[in-house]
């Protein structure tokens, strides 16, 4: 089967100072797969997933390697070729969801914009559509949520509403780049289910970066390690993060563990 998402030999390259920021990422995502990006922070996870994208900060290049998304090599495809893969092929999520929506405009406009503009939904139909997303994403109350605005919904619910916008043209991969890391446990805990549901409902695949190793560990087949811009340890969840055999994957565990335990005490001084 054609991976959805095939990264060869990436390189992202900084113009500025020619600084290499990532070295020689591969890895093939099938349908229905779920590979993770873990890593300290600055390793060039985020890079390597807008590389993905087709969408690199300015001063960022693709100096070696290629991406293939369905087996089109990214690098061949015209700006609008691009746009129109981005959303209904390839689709992301990241951190910090209030920043991806326009405050002055109902959420569910916004879920129906999409709708209008990737699949040519009339705006009757996409208003409907829009609303069954919202409740596929698990929002209560779909209709009222429709309604909203950004500032009335708590960082959970604009999360869901930022997802139900990024599957809402059927893409086969979603990026999901830090997409749980500010919410709380709970919260964190249903976005992920919800993920792992898409995944088997529909196939989409996912790319999953995080700091949490647990969440990596529940939800993904294959992880990198990435230290500084390169792979230091590829294979499938259970191996990599069970039994490592590099240094500084051992480290992250390691570190991962003792954070748990510390928030574990946290929890428990808390609760005395
Ligand atoms: N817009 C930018 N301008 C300059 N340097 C950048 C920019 N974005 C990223 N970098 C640099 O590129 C490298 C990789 O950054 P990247 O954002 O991919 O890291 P990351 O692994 O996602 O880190 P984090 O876990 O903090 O999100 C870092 O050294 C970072 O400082
Ligand atoms: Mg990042």
């Amino acid at each position: 089967m054609t991976p959805v998402l095939s990264i060869r030999d990436l390189h992202v390259r900084r113009a500025a100072d020619g600084h290499e920021v990532v070295r020689g990422v591969g890895f093939d995502l099938a349908p229905g797969g779920v590979v993770g990006i873990v890593g300290e922070s600055g390793s060039g996870k985020t890079l390597t997933c807008r590389a993905a994208l087709g969408v690199l900060p300015a001063g960022f290049t693709v100096s070696n390697g290629s991406v293939y998304i369905e087996g089109r090599d990214l690098s061949t495809l015209g700006s609008a070729d691009l746009t129109s893969l981005r959303g209904s092929t390839i689709s992301a999520v990241f951190q910090d969801p209030a920043s991806y929506l326009n405050p002055s405009i109902p959420v569910g406009v916004q879920v129906a914009e999409v709708l209008r503009v990737k699949k040519g939904l009339r705006r009757r139909d996409s208003r409907h559509e829009a609303t069954e997303l919202l409740a596929a994403v698990h929002l209560r109350s779909p209709a009222l949520v429709y309604g909203q605005y950004a500032h009335e919904l708590s960082g959970g619910m604009l999360q869901r509403v930022l997802i139900a916008a990024a599957i809402a043209a059927e893409p086969r991969v979603l990026i999901a780049d830090e997409a749980t890391t500010a919410l709380d446990v709970t919260v964190q805990a249903e976005i992920l289910d919800l993920l792992a549901d898409l995944r088997e409902r529909t196939g989409l695949a996912l790319v999953v970066v995080s700091h949490d190793l647990a969440v990596v560990a529940q939800l993904c087949d294959e992880v990198l390690v990435l230290r500084d811009g390169v792979v230091v340890e590829q294979g499938p969840a259970d191996r990599v993060l069970h039994h490592p055999e590099h240094e500084y994957t051992r480290l992250l565990v390691d570190e991962h563990e003792q954070y748990g335990l510390d928030r574990f005490l946290a929890h428990a001084e808390a609760g005395a």
